[in-house]
């Protein structure tokens, strides 16, 4: 009887590939709090590390908001970033956003990542984006409702 019961809860789960298409989810406490605070915290695999450093570099002026934190929270923060960074994580997702971008840049929006552009083409009405439960591209969980969480393929 038991093992009737665990079997099905190993088959509940999400089986190994669709396991793998999720995004793990964000596990550093300064990350979730301070990077969470004016929009979803966005999961480090989306950038490369040289992204995340140059936006930890510049936090000051972050997209016109000055989002400065005290030095020992930003470098426990930017550490955790370019640990789990799209070109060393070891995700799928992240490895082919990295691939997608040239050698030279840098981008600092997930939503420039051409990646991200070429996901999204097609997919979605140009008036959607500026819908009011919208309002803009990097407000991903209007769309993805477990994005928060690392889901992204929802259909
Ligand atoms: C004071 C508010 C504020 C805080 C705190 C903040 N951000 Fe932002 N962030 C913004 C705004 C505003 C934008 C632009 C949003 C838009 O275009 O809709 C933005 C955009 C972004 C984007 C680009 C989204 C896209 O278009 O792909 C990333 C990545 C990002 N933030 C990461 C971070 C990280 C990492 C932290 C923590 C160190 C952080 N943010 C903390 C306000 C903030
Ligand atoms: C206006 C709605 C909308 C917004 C906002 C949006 N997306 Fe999407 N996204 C879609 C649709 C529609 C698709 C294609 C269908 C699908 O695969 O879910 C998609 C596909 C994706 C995929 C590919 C999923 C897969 O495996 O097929 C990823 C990854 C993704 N989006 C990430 C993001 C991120 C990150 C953000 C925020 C920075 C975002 N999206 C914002 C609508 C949106």
């Amino acid at each position: 009887m038991r093992k009737w019961i665990i079997l099905a809860v190993l088959l509940g789960g999400a089986p190994a590939a669709l396991a793998d298409e999720r995004l793990p989810p964000i596990t550093n406490e300064a990350v979730k709090k301070e990077c969470g605070a004016c929009h979803m915290a966005f999961q480090p695999q989306f950038l490369p590390q040289r992204s995340w450093r140059k936006m930890m570099d510049g936090l000051s002026d972050h997209f016109g908001e000055d989002a400065s934190l005290p030095e020992a929270t930003r470098l426990e923060i930017a550490a955790y970033l370019e640990a789990n960074a799209g070109d060393v994580s070891g995700s799928r997702e992240g490895r082919k956003f990295v691939k997608s971008i040239a050698a030279d840049q840098s981008p600092m929006r997930i939503t420039e990542v051409p990646r991200w552009v070429g996901e999204h083409r097609g997919e979605v009405r140009e008036s959607a984006w500026s819908d009011p439960r919208v309002r803009s591209k990097a407000n991903c969980v209007a769309c993805h409702r477990g994005a928060d969480s690392g889901w992204y393929d929802d259909d």
